[in-house]
């Protein structure tokens, strides 16, 4: 994900293209309707996805870099502007799913456009904005997937997206070991040479305590364990806002977890499936998290812990996403990369020294400041290529319908 490694016009088309691909793969199969459903606020449709991605190159680097470039459509910035005030009014979020035209056709036609529009130009525009549309593309390309689970969840078919995986015997694992960290000062943040979002850094010092985290992340036995406990009805293991929540939503499991008989199944991008013990826990809110470090004894990794355990690792390796297909957290992972994201116990605060970019893509990460949990280390939805060990992912405690799973860690 080196920027300086892309700079060449021709590297730098060939991962433009290959992004532009794996977007292309995971809408293949959608019909216009699959593509335009938004189950609830948080989630967009599939087919809006592809459209914001692409108003973020038209936008940022055609319109901004390209002398006399002529918008595809005027009308198009209204409804596939994020959040970025700088570009002006916009579609309500949680009106996405209205936006029935255009069709999902129309915006493959646009991305096409696009597509000659930039590669036609490449070598004369700021590769370093290029390389953050593409980064930009492959959170989008995760949400998409999110986003499809949640609105194929409300289906009360509970139908696949894709075939389903194949089985495989997993085994529960013995209870985890614990890993001894880093101790005294240690440096975490991007170390630059490469892409980083502005807010992974300034690299700087930080101090860790004695400390381990668990060899692997909690499985689906263990939160079983949990439930079995009675851990969801006692509220001296919550959070006051966890409890709250708890209550207010009557949670009683994980997100896409449905009781089927005695048992449980679990739905995913593959359907409805008998949930496998073995497999890490996914899709619980910072809030379960945090109650069940507690009932276990022990506590949420610091970012900086978990950033410095992972800052020798190769961040390509594990369960990431390589293609559209089967997507699902698996058995026997136990590396920091890849299957679930990590739940830490960090609130998503500026780094010392942090300042936003420059420029209107500013509004980028720095904004989001405020009330919001890191999660580290990528998921199996995760394009592979796309994580690091400075990676700070972001959501707020209740959220659960991303692919959020915890390692545990405890005092030493
Ligand atoms: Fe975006």
């Amino acid at each position: 994900m080196a920027t300086q490694a892309r700079a060449e016009p021709d590297s730098l088309a060939a991962h433009y293209a290959a992004v532009r691909a794996l977007s292309l793969a995971l809408a293949a199969s959608l019909s216009d309707a699959d593509a335009s459903l938004q189950p609830m606020p948080d989630a967009s449709p599939a087919k809006w996805h592809l459209a914001h991605t692409t108003w973020f190159f038209e936008t940022f680097v055609l319109r901004d870099h390209v002398p006399g470039y002529r918008l595809y459509d005027e009308s198009f910035a209204y409804l596939f502007n994020s959040y970025y005030e700088g570009e002006g009014e916009r579609q309500p979020r949680a009106r996405r799913g209205m936006i029935s035209r255009p069709s999902l056709d129309e915006i493959r036609g646009w991305r096409a456009a696009v597509d000659e529009a930039l590669l036609g130009a490449i070598g004369a525009l700021p590769a370093d904005l290029i390389v953050l549309g593409l980064n930009h593309e492959q959170q989008h390309q995760e949400l998409m997937l999110m986003d499809l689970t949640a609105a194929f969840f409300e289906n009360p078919l509970r139908p696949a997206v894709w075939p389903r995986a194949p089985s495989w015997p997993s085994v529960v694992p013995a209870p985890s070991g614990w890993m001894r960290g880093a101790e005294g000062v240690v440096e975490i943040g991007h170390e630059g040479g490469g892409f980083g979002f502005d807010c992974e850094g300034p690299r700087h010092r930080t101090f860790l305590h004695p400390h381990a985290l668990a060899e692997r992340t909690v499985t689906s036995a263990e939160w079983l364990g949990f439930i079995a406990d009675g851990a969801y009805a006692d509220p001296l293991l919550w959070l006051s806002d966890g409890w709250a929540w708890v209550q207010d939503e009557a949670i009683e499991a994980p997100l896409y977890w449905v009781k089927e008989g005695d048992g449980w199944a679990r739905f995913g991008l593959d359907g409805l499936q008998p949930l496998d013990p073995a497999e890490p826990v996914s899709h619980i809110s910072y809030y379960e998290a945090e109650a069940f470090a507690r009932w276990a004894g022990a506590r949420l990794p610091t970012e900086a812990e978990w950033e410095s355990a992972a800052a020798s690792l190769d961040p390509d390796g594990g369960n990431q996403l390589d293609r559209a297909g089967p997507v699902r957290p698996l058995a026997g992972e136990t590396g920091l990369f890849g299957n679930v994201w990590e739940w830490t116990g960090s609130a998503y605060l500026p780094y010392p020294g942090f300042r936003p970019a420059e420029g209107a893509v500013g509004e980028y990460n720095g904004k989001f400041m405020c009330g919001q949990m890191v999660l580290r280390g990528g998921c199996c939805a995760t394009p592979r290529g796309h994580a690091r060990a400075s990676y700070r992912n972001f959501y707020y405690p209740h959220q659960r319908w991303m692919v959020s799973g915890l390692r545990l860690a405890r005092d030493l």
